[in-house]
């Protein structure tokens, strides 16, 4: 097998080593040592004790990290973040060849991490996602995640901001202090609620506290893992926001290449027939986000399915699209 898939593969493996899964990567292992892969099976050993030992650590200590605290005991009533487990990341995505090459260094510098460090050397682990609805910036950081073998929370600012704040504060203080011990992919979601919380009848004098505590923790950041945020509205963060990122990253609307690579992306799931030629369909789509490019071509996946046919036509293609249109001409 390809030495670099296998090293991802080993990467996602986590667990006990009475695992079935960890008793076949010794296997492999011992296979590829027999082999006289003597540096590949190093590597490969590396990886699985450094996961199984994060594992262990993470299966310790998470439950109570990402649970929150509260002063009256009702400690799982405002989780701060939540976890969403490896087989549920999206990470199928469709990228320009700019943004693709981005999130490929983010993860080959994260995974050369140790090498980096002899130089004196960091990778890059504050990422910031900008852009408009339906891109690709939540299922973005999830992909990261998937790729790079770590373990993927999600902070629920909503939580956050509508739990007592004061609370709050020192709950978020306690997360970013407690996953310096652990690994992970952490996501702060849909960030520019900070800003836009202003109009939330909260206080302004507390607002300002949270805004300079998540600048705060931002700054001093310095967790084994990664954190990446993500926002609409470029406009509503300041620049000192901004400034306190390793890399701020577009994920702009669609291209007509990638509009292409979505649809054949998304039916390549069906195994009905079609009989599509996409390409004249690229201009009609082309300003949509990938999102409703996807539920365009699921629905019309469903509707063959559900009607019983043996096949997709272009015809419930042209309606689909058309009744897209409609809808958001009439928004
Ligand atoms: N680049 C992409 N490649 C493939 N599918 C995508 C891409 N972007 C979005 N999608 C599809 O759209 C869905 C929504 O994407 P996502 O949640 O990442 O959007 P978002 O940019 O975070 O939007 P919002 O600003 O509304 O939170 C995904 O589950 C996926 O089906
Ligand atoms: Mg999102």
């Amino acid at each position: 097998m390809n030495k670099d898939i296998l090293k991802r593969l080993f990467r996602s493996i986590d667990g006990n080593p009475e695992d079935d899964i960890v008793k076949v990567a010794y296997d492999i292992i011992k296979d590829e040592e027999e082999k006289g892969h003597h540096v590949l099976s190093k590597q490969l050993s590396a990886i699985l004790e450094e996961n199984l030992q994060t594992s262990k650590k993470l299966g310790k200590e998470l439950k109570d990290i990402f649970s929150g605290s509260s002063a009256k005991g009702n400690a799982k009533e405002f989780p701060l973040a939540v976890q969403i487990p490896r087989d549920k990341l999206r990470h199928e995505m469709v990228l320009s060849k700019e943004i693709e090459g981005k999130f490929q260094r983010i993860e080959k510098e994260f995974v050369a991490r140790a090498r980096l460090a002899k130089h004196g050397l960091r990778p890059k682990q504050k990422i910031l996602f900008f852009g408009p609805p339906g891109c690709g910036k939540s299922m973005g950081a999830e992909r990261l995640a998937w790729n790079i073998g770590l373990p993927f929370y999600k902070v629920r600012f909503e939580a956050v901001i509508s739990s007592y704040l004061g609370e709050s504060l020192i709950n978020l203080k306690k997360l970013f202090d407690n996953i310096t011990h652990v690994p992970c992919v952490l996501l702060l979601d849909e960030f520019d609620i900070i800003a836009k919380s202003r109009n939330y009848g909260q206080d302004v004098g507390e607002m300002h506290r949270l805004v300079n505590m998540v600048l705060f923790l931002l700054e001093e950041y310095n967790a084994p893992g990664l954190l990446v945020a993500t926002t609409n509205l470029e406009t509503s963060l300041d620049k000192a926001v901004f400034r306190r990122f390793d890399e701020v990253i577009e994920i702009a609307k669609p291209g007509k290449d990638e509009i292409l690579r979505l649809l054949e992306m998304t039916f390549s799931s069906t195994k009905l027939p079609k009989e599509i030629d996409f390409s004249k369909y690229l201009d009609k789509l082309d300003g949509y986000s990938s999102a409703e490019i996807v539920k365009i071509a699921e629905n019309v996946i469903k509707s063959a399915v559900i009607d019983g046919n043996s096949g997709i036509e272009s015809s419930s293609f042209d309606k689909m699209i058309n009744e897209t249109i409609r809808f958001h001409e009439n928004k």
